[in-house]
């Protein structure tokens, strides 16, 4: 497959506005142009494409429900706070290859109508506040942002707005609150952001490689972009590999690509040539899978019925000499940090797992302790407020489930990993 999203990240300078438009750059904003928008919107439909954020809802509803509601100002807003532990993904297209993302964006705001467009960069990037500003301020000075875009009547403005360093930024209502200067806490939903959503106007949110592959989409079309990859889940994929493969790092391949390509075939396989034990295919919040799921397909549905998700494609690779208790207490420990406390059940749930995983850790292990975790998961578990409290436990229920031995062994001889 040729690559479209990470096609110039290895092109010497091509933050560089000319060096990325001779290279492909903005060709697609005066073919979209040519479309009146709601043919934008149906191409997005059609191509079937899902957003690359974790929930992969359709993106082309999303802008069509947005897209409708006419006479107001609305917003674009992208979702590059990739705060999720194992993802970085994004930071290839945000660091690499920034104008991508601008032609994406330029693309969706004409879609759907939005004039004002806000890039919400996570805190950590600061690399990519310096490389996103210079992109923008060079795009305008060509004429493919601000008033009257290329002469065509559409005018798009863009900033980039900085985090400050909250895991829960990256969900979109709390990013929203967080974009208007309030605390960054999740909203109830509905409404919507589609109807009401940044200063309560209507606005789309999408992740930073859902939006980079609009580009793609105007130039090959819907069909042609439908048929690559999965049916249900159509396009190229970036999958963030980390952990104990040989050549960790972000490789673009069909969505659909199994777990043991991308382990074997990609990475190069396991380090020191060591059994697998674990891959947690899509990030912290998605559950553990065992080398049993190595023919499992990397898309939405697949993963669904093997029972775990894609989340951001973020593949965590962990080989026969990792304890299974020791990851789980690393990854609860980051949500009992993160938990923004608006629910009781995240909030008390996350510290008292942690507080459980710390004695474990600590030799001080009880024999109760394996049911002793799986029932503050169940008081979790169908009760929070946003999925950030569904997500934390998955660590715990899907290493319990898979890897019982490494608790019991922990619980009776202090033997954990290294806390
Ligand atoms: C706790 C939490 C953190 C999230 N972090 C991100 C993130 O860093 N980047 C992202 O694109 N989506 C993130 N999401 C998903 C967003 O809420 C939203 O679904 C996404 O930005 C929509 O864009 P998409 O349709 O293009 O995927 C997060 C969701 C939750 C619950
Ligand atoms: S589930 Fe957690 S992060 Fe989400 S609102 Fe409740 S306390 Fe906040």
């Amino acid at each position: 497959m040729e690559k479209m999203l990470l096609k110039r990240v290895d092109i010497p300078n091509a933050t560089d506005i000319d060096v990325a438009v001779k290279h492909g750059a903005y060709a697609m904003v005066p073919k979209a142009f040519e479309m009146r928008p709601v043919d934008v919107v149906n191409e997005v439909k059609q191509a079937n494409l899902r957003g690359r954020g974790g929930a992969g809802f359709p993106t082309g509803l999303k802008w069509e429900l947005c897209a409708r509601v006419h006479g107001t100002l609305k917003y674009l807003l992208c979702n590059a706070d990739e705060g999720e532990p194992g993802t970085f993904k994004d930071r290839f297209i945000l660091h690499q290859d920034p104008h991508l993302l601008i032609e994406g964006m330029i693309i969706a705001g004409y879609a759907i109508g939005a004039e004002r467009g806000y890039i919400y960069l996570r805190y950590e990037y600061p690399k990519g506040v310096s490389i996103l500003e210079k992109a923008i301020e060079q795009a305008y000075a060509k004429g493919y942002l601000g008033k009257n875009i290329l002469g065509k009547g559409f005018s798009f403005d863009l900033s980039v707005h900085r985090g400050a360093g909250a895991y829960i930024c990256g969900e979109e209502t709390a990013l929203i609150e967080s974009l208007e200067g309030k605390r960054g806490q999740p909203r109830i939903r509905p409404p919507f952001p589609a109807s009401q959503g940044a200063w309560r106007r209507p606005t789309v949110i999408n992740n930073v490689e859902t939006l980079s592959n609009i580009p793609s989409i105007i130039a090959m079309g819907s069909e042609a972009y439908a048929s690559i990859g999965e049916e249900t889940s159509p396009g190229p994929k970036i999958y963030g590999v980390s952990g104990h493969v040989n050549r960790p790092g972000a490789y673009e391949l069909p969505m659909g690509t199994t777990l043991r390509e991308i382990i074997y075939d990609h990475c190069g396989g396991i380090r020191g040539g060591r059994k697998l034990k674990a891959v947690i295919p899509g990030g912290a919040s998605t559950p553990m899978l065992t080398e049993a799921h190595l023919d499992v397909k990397m898309d939405f549905n697949s993963l669904v019925s093997a029972g775990s998700m894609l989340g951001s494609g973020a593949v965590m690779v962990m080989d026969e000499t990792v304890n299974m208790v020791n990851t789980a207490y690393v990854l609860i420990r980051f949500f009992a940090h993160e938990s923004c406390g608006k629910c009781t059940p995240c909030r008390e749930g996350t510290s008292w797992l942690y507080q459980v995983y710390h004695r474990l850790m600590h030799r001080q292990g009880r024999p109760d302790d394996i049911d002793l975790l799986l029932y503050i998961c169940d008081t979790v578990k169908g009760k929070c407020f946003c999925p950030l409290g569904e997500g934390a436990i998955q660590p715990v229920l899907s290493s319990i489930k898979h890897f019982r031995a490494d608790y019991e062994r922990c619980i009776k001889t202090g033997e954990c990993g290294q806390a």
